[in-house]
């Protein structure tokens, strides 16, 4: 069996019934809007977000989930959905899950509105359940995602990005949602108790080592579904580049810099910025700092009694950074 059948397989009944519910969240009245979330929802992702909702709240409760739990996991995939809709359009990128993007369909301004449906709509799904206290944990989630995709262009900006900074950059954009997919699973089922915040933490620490992996896959040449090698050109600078930066001489940091600022279109010019971020040792270096949250992440959670829910976490643990797309 592959890893993402034994992972899916305690949780395969809710997944299911997740995606009959979540295609519904999304209706509209209005055509045009209907025809844009029907292109999305069509070609799903790989729905790691509400995966990890579903194992979080089953590994506390011993397999016991609520309506809560699957408003959550539907609340955060559509957020997640939102934010990929309008990273798109700050990105400029054309391509998402192997088809075109919805700002390369129907261009940015549609691309921009729908974003702001989908976020609503997660919105208006708790409040109209009730859930103030997911509402919470999701709402933190979403502004400190605005916040690190700003901090990420001011750094581009001015390039002087450290290592810490970077941290900050991706705790924020990324890691805070799959927190919250952690937290709010405990918190569906066991609202007050200290699971919320160790799995929370949990969370964060194994959206910490999913960026850096989707961070190296910028590096590769393989077909993600995504366009790679774009971070350059974007000005994004990622850990492989931070730490080589700090590693070279004062004329190899000008060259770099240099390369970033003034030649960030040029397309042989970002393939000899690539290769030398490789042949100094940047990857290997973001590959270890990757398995270092990972290992932190698993400590988290050692102490839960066995179960197939906690074996399952484990192996989506090594998924977030075993995975090829
Ligand atoms: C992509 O997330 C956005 C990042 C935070 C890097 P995923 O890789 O989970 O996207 P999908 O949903 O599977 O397409
Ligand atoms: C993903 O960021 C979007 C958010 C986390 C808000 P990136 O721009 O780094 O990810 P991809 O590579 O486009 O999915
Ligand atoms: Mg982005
Ligand atoms: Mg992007």
């Amino acid at each position: 069996m592959k890893v993402i059948e034994r992972i899916k397989k305690p949780i395969s009944y809710e997944m299911e019934l997740f995606e009959k519910k979540f295609r519904l969240s999304m209706s509209s009245k209005v055509a045009l809007l209907n025809r844009i979330t029907h292109y999305i929802v069509n070609r799903k992702g790989k729905q790691m977000r509400p995966m990890f909702v579903f194992l979080s709240a089953k590994m506390i409760s011993n397999g016991e989930i609520s309506e809560r739990t699957f408003r959550g996991a539907s609340v955060i995939e559509l957020i997640h959905t939102a934010t990929l809709v309008h990273d798109d359009v700050v990105d400029d990128s054309n391509h998402r899950r192997g088809f075109f993007s919805i700002n390369a369909l129907w261009k940015n301004k549609i691309a921009v509105l729908v974003g702001d449906f989908l976020l609503s709509k997660g919105l208006l799904f708790c409040i109209d359940n009730n859930d103030f206290d997911l509402l919470k944990i999701i709402s933190v989630a979403v502004r400190e995602m605005s916040e690190g995709e700003l901090l990420q262009i001011e750094k581009a900006r001015k390039l002087d990005i450290t290592e810490e900074v970077y941290y900050e950059i991706i705790r924020q954009k990324t890691a805070t949602l799959i927190a919250a997919c952690c937290s709010l699973g405990a918190a569906s089922i066991k609202p007050h108790s200290k699971d919320v915040e160790t799995m929370r933490k949990f969370g964060e620490l194994i959206g910490m080592a999913f960026q850096i992996k989707d961070d190296l896959f910028d590096y590769g040449t393989e077909n993600i579904g995504k366009p790679t090698g774009i971070d350059i050109k974007e000005q994004k600078m990622t850990l492989p580049l931070i730490y080589v930066l700090n590693q070279c001489s004062k004329k190899e940091q000008s060259w770099l810099i240099n390369s970033i600022k003034n030649h960030n279109k040029d397309p042989k010019r970002v393939k000899e910025v690539i290769a030398f971020v490789k042949s100094n040792g940047g990857l290997e270096y973001a590959v270890s700092k990757m398995k270092s949250f990972q290992e932190d992440a698993i400590k988290l959670i050692e102490h839960y009694p066995n179960s197939q829910y906690k074996e399952a976490l484990l192996l989506m643990v090594n998924y977030v950074i075993d995975r090829n797309k």
